[in-house]
Parts: C-alpha cells; sequence; structure tokens
C-alpha cells in the first residue's frame, strides 16, 4: 500500500497551468517548465485532469483515444519527459481516468454507430417507451436527467436506439457490465501504469455500475439510482487487480455517494482504491440541493459533515481526500472566506482547517495563491459546457440575464478554470497571447511573483503545512474528535496520537468570536504551532485558525 498519509496531491489543470509554444493553451511542456515551482512548495503527487484525444466538448473529459495524448497538450515523448523530469524532483504523477463514459468520437463509439454489434455492446442502448411503430424513437427510456442538464438519454437513428449519457450529449456511457469493456478499460490503466504514472484518479467512477432496471425516478432526477449501483465495489476490485494497480495511489470521485460505500471504497482491506472524494460538504450553499439556486453556507451543515465522514471513516478504517477546490468548483476563499478584505486570513483558515484533519490533503492550482473567483460579466466570457447550459436554462426558466450573470459568477466551474497567476506581466505569465479562457482581472497583484516575495504570504502558509504532514506523524496518524459542536461559527478539532495533541480552531465569521465551551486562556500552557495572526487574543479573530500542539 501506497503510503498515503503524510502525501499531499496537488492537482494540475494543464489547459489553465502553463502555456510554453504560445497558443494560448496550457500543456505538458508548461507543467515541466514549473516543476522547480512544485518541488518547492513540497508536494508529494501531481494529479493531471486529462491530456488525451479530445474534441474538448467537456475539456478533456469527452476521451476519443485513452491511450494518445491530445497534440494541443503535446506529445507522447513530453510525456516521458514530464514524468522523469518530476521524479528528480521527487514528484509523482497521477493519471486522470475516465472510464465511465467516452467522447462520441472514441472510434468504439464511431463502430457502434456504423452498425458494428460488438461495439453496440459496449455502450447502454435502449428503446424510447412509447413507440407506435418501428422506427419511432418514442419517449427517453426514464426520467434520468443527465449532469448538465436535460435528458441522459439521447435518440441517435444510426443506432435505432437511445443511448445514456450521464454528462453532455458527446459523452456516451459505457456498458459496464459487458466485460470486454471492462477488460479493455483495465489495459487503458495498465498502459498509463507501465509509462511510469505513480496513481490514478478515477472520474465519476461510482456512476459505472447502473441499476439492472432501468425505472423513473419518482422522487428525483435519477442519481440515487445510478450512484453507488449494482457490483461496484467488485468492479472496482477487478479494475485494480487486472491493471496491477493494488496498492497504487489511487482516488476515486465518487458523485452523490454515502459513507458505508467510502469506507468499502477506501478501506485497505477491500483492495479497491486508497481514498475517496465526496462532495455533500460543497453543497452547503446549495438551496434545495440546487447548484443553481444560491444560499448562504449552511455552516451547521458543514460542521455536521465534517464530523459524521471524518469520525465515521476513521471508525471504519476508511480514507477521505481532503480538499476545498478542483476544476469543477469555484474558488473557496470567495465561496467560505472573504475574496476581499480578509482574503489572506481567511485562505490560510481554510487550508489549515483542511489540511490538518484525518485524511490526504489535495491542493488545487492557484489556491495556495488564495487565487479568487473569475469576476466575469459578460456570457461570452465562459467557456464551460454546464455553465453555458445551466445560463441557457435559467433564461428559460424565467431569470434576466443579469440575474442569471450573477448565479454563474458564483457556480460557475470556470471560476476555477481561469489561468495560473504567474506574474503581474501580461496575461499573467500563463501565456504571451490571449488565453483560451479570460484571466481573473487580480492577477496583477495576485501571483505566483508577489506571494515569493512575502513570507507571511498563502503560499508560504501552504508550504508550512505541507511541511507539519510531512514531519508530524499526529497529523497522518491521529485520532480526530470533533470539539464546539454547537457554537454555529467556529469548526474545531482535536487530534491526538501517543499523548500529543493538537487542537485546530478556525473562524469563519468576519468578526470576532468566542469559543463556547473553552477559552483561549485553556491554551496558556499549550504551543501554537501555526496560525494566521500574531499571538493570541481572548477572542478569535476574523477567519482566524490558531493550532496548538501539547503533550499529555
Ligand atoms: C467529473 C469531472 O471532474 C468533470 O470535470 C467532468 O465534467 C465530469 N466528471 C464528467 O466526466
Amino acid at each position: 500500500m501506497a503510503d498515503i498519509k503524510n502525501k499531499i496531491v496537488y492537482q494540475i489543470y494543464p489547459k489553465s497551468f502553463k502555456d510554453s509554444n504560445g497558443d494560448g493553451i496550457g500543456d505538458l511542456r508548461g507543467v515541466i517548465e514549473k516543476l522547480d515551482y512544485l518541488a518547492d512548495l513540497g508536494v508529494d503527487y501531481l494529479w493531471l485532469t486529462p491530456f488525451f484525444v479530445s474534441p474538448q466538448k467537456d475539456n478533456g473529459y469527452d476521451v476519443a483515444d485513452y491511450l494518445a495524448i491530445d497534440p494541443r497538450f503535446g506529445t507522447m515523448a513530453d510525456f516521458d519527459e514530464l514524468v522523469q523530469a518530476a521524479a528528480a524532483k521527487g514528484l509523482k504523477i497521477m493519471l486522470d481516468m475516465v472510464l465511465c463514459h467516452t467522447s462520441d468520437q472514441h472510434q468504439w463509439f464511431q463502430r457502434a454507430l456504423a452498425g458494428d454489434e460488438k461495439y453496440r455492446q459496449y455502450y447502454i442502448l435502449r428503446d424510447g417507451r412509447h413507440k407506435k411503430s418501428e422506427g419511432d424513437p418514442g419517449e427517453p427510456p426514464t426520467n434520468w436527467q443527465c449532469a448538465f442538464g436535460g435528458s441522459a438519454w439521447q435518440w441517435e437513428p444510426r443506432l435505432g436506439k437511445w443511448y445514456l449519457h450521464l454528462h453532455d450529449v458527446s459523452q456516451p456511457d459505457l456498458d459496464w457490465t459487458n466485460p470486454q469493456v471492462r477488460e479493455e478499460l483495465a489495459k487503458v490503466v495498465r498502459f498509463w501504469k507501465e509509462r511510469g504514472v505513480a496513481g490514478f484518479r478515477f472520474d465519476v467512477i461510482n456512476l459505472i455500475a447502473k441499476p439492472e432496471i432501468f425505472a423513473d425516478d419518482t422522487k428525483g432526477l435519477g442519481r440515487r439510482l445510478f450512484a453507488d449501483g449494482p457490483h461496484i465495489h467488485e468492479y472496482l476490485r477487478e479494475l485494480v487487480q487486472k491493471a496491477g494497480i493494488d496498492g497504487m495511489m489511487t482516488v476515486g470521485e465518487m458523485a452523490s455517494t454515502d459513507l458505508p460505500n467510502c469506507v468499502l471504497y477506501t478501506r485497505p482491506a477491500d483492495h479497491e482504491l486508497s481514498m475517496a472524494f465526496s462532495f455533500h460538504h460543497l453543497k452547503v450553499d446549495y438551496k434545495d440541493g440546487d447548484k443553481w439556486s444560491l444560499m448562504e453556507p449552511d455552516m451547521a451543515e458543514l460542521k455536521r459533515l465534517f464530523a459524521d465522514w471524518q469520525t465515521g471513516m476513521a471508525k471504519a478504517d476508511g480514507w477521505n481526500a481532503l480538499f476545498w477546490c478542483n476544476h469543477d468548483q469555484p474558488r473557496i476563499v470567495s465561496r467560505l472566506g472573504d475574496d476581499k478584505k480578509y482574503r489572506v486570513e481567511s485562505a490560510k483558515m481554510l487550508a489549515a482547517c483542511i489540511h490538518l484533519m484525518r485524511g490526504t490533503p489535495y491542493i488545487y492550482q492557484g489556491e495556495e495563491l488564495g487565487m479568487t473567483n473569475a469576476g466575469y460579466t459578460s456570457i461570452e466570457d465562459y467557456r464551460d459546457v454546464e455553465s453555458l447550459n445551466a445560463y441557457r436554462i435559467l433564461l428559460e426558466q424565467g431569470k434576466t440575464e443579469d440575474e442569471a450573470l450573477k448565479i454563474l459568477a458564483a457556480r460557475s466551474r470556470d471560476n476555477g478554470r481561469t489561468p495560473m497567476q504567474w506574474s503581474n506581466q501580461k496575461y499573467a505569465g500563463f501565456s504571451t497571447v490571449e488565453p483560451w479562457i479570460p484571466l481573473t482581472k487580480n492577477y496583477t497583484a495576485i501571483n505566483v511573483e508577489a506571494a515569493q516575495k512575502n513570507e507571511n504570504s498563502i503560499l508560504a502558509f501552504y508550504k508550512t503545512l505541507i511541511k507539519l504532514r510531512h514531519e508530524m506523524p499526529i497529523i497522518a496518524e491521529g485520532d480526530i474528535r470533533f470539539i464546539e459542536e454547537d457554537n454555529p461559527h467556529v469548526i474545531a478539532y482535536e487530534r491526538a496520537w501517543q499523548g500529543e495533541r493538537l487542537t485546530v480552531l478556525c473562524n469563519f465569521r468576519p468578526t470576532s468570536v468566542k469559543l463556547c465551551h473553552a477559552t483561549l486562556q485553556d491554551f496558556a500552557g499549550s504551543q501554537k504551532l501555526i496560525g494566521n495572526y500574531p499571538g493570541r487574543e481572548e477572542r478569535l479573530r476574523p477567519y482566524e485558525v490558531l493550532v496548538f500542539y501539547s503533550r499529555t
């Protein structure tokens, strides 16, 4: 089993990380250029989101060839060089495997369209309901909705059937009940393992096992019927075994999952994955569970979720992936922090809050700078298929353009996809030409060069957190217990390990608050391990984080 507990993963979205060849699109050689920066940050693994051949309808999560690199991002020689150059600096590469669906441009789907029976059986094809005659599509087989809005079914005359796509219409779902599909996908994973990859992230992997009977979801949009579906654990164990990746660093993206399944996905005894991403904590500001309805974050719910997942996974030997940000999420400092007056304080507090929990922390590019949401004000600025669909649907529902743009400004995935801010030069040092997606205007102040000159920067704080996890077994191995449970403003927990204790106090408010069950005087004899303000006061200051260490 890879040693995962004291490791830190850095997520790279290559398209927006660094453009090395002046076409406005980030690429693999851009990542090579920045390896020194990443090694200096101190992270262990680099997870790169997909750079395989793709029509880029969903920015690479629509894979047309799993075994070839999209020329936009570079060549296989660039990839091999990246693996080697990274290893020379102590960095390991993790790849993103999109095995739930392919692009409709993948040769498997193209062959299915051409009538090849073998490949028709790679996908999930069904007759419509209420057909009046042969050749009549009828209605979609079920009422399931796709993740990007609208039916999850598409009628395709060349197939004479509806095909299932849980994401964009250009992303047909693969049929995992077909052993040949499972075999082919295991070969794909093995191929990359043999090229020197040290780990894998599996995209929406808990959606691969569809229900045995396809029926309408009478209570929702279908998700609960196909998340963590039948045979999912069997399929994962088989994949791990056939691809030969047992013991490697692996993480599954688990959509709409639950705690008992995540225990099974990650408990070492089951030989499935090393850890799981779950998303409940990033839905506490969805009104009625709807991403496109704005609401203030529900702090009580956030606290409850952390307590349940942290202690529940610990009790059953499961392991969490710890994260606030990725390429599908708005920036956390704009969401749960304050991206203006207290940007630095709140970014540091949010970082410490998650990094000192039990699990493996993930840093998403730019998070270590406190990068903020994009601040786009025109629909022309957006690129993401989900955001563009949502905008159309919001207008259809009667929202004004301003209202819809306000919602996108808070919720769009493009908030996390703006170019990495390397310097205050034109195009933020990301490229020498206009990037494929507009920059966030604040790059002139928020950038790597500026952060490197400031010993109190958010970047410096991240480096300290990384070092602490590497050096202190209590952070990697300790038990966890949540305290201040009825305090609505503070997330607080204690870690304990072999007579050592770490207490983490995080104020999520822009005002000073007091603790309910302790006073800061109680920690007079403890060492302040890390914090985002000098010294300590009676009350926690706005967005203050205080971490105390003691030996009992
Ligand atoms: C999750 C990925 O993170 C997201 O970017 C993508 O759109 C969907 N899976 C579909 O592959």
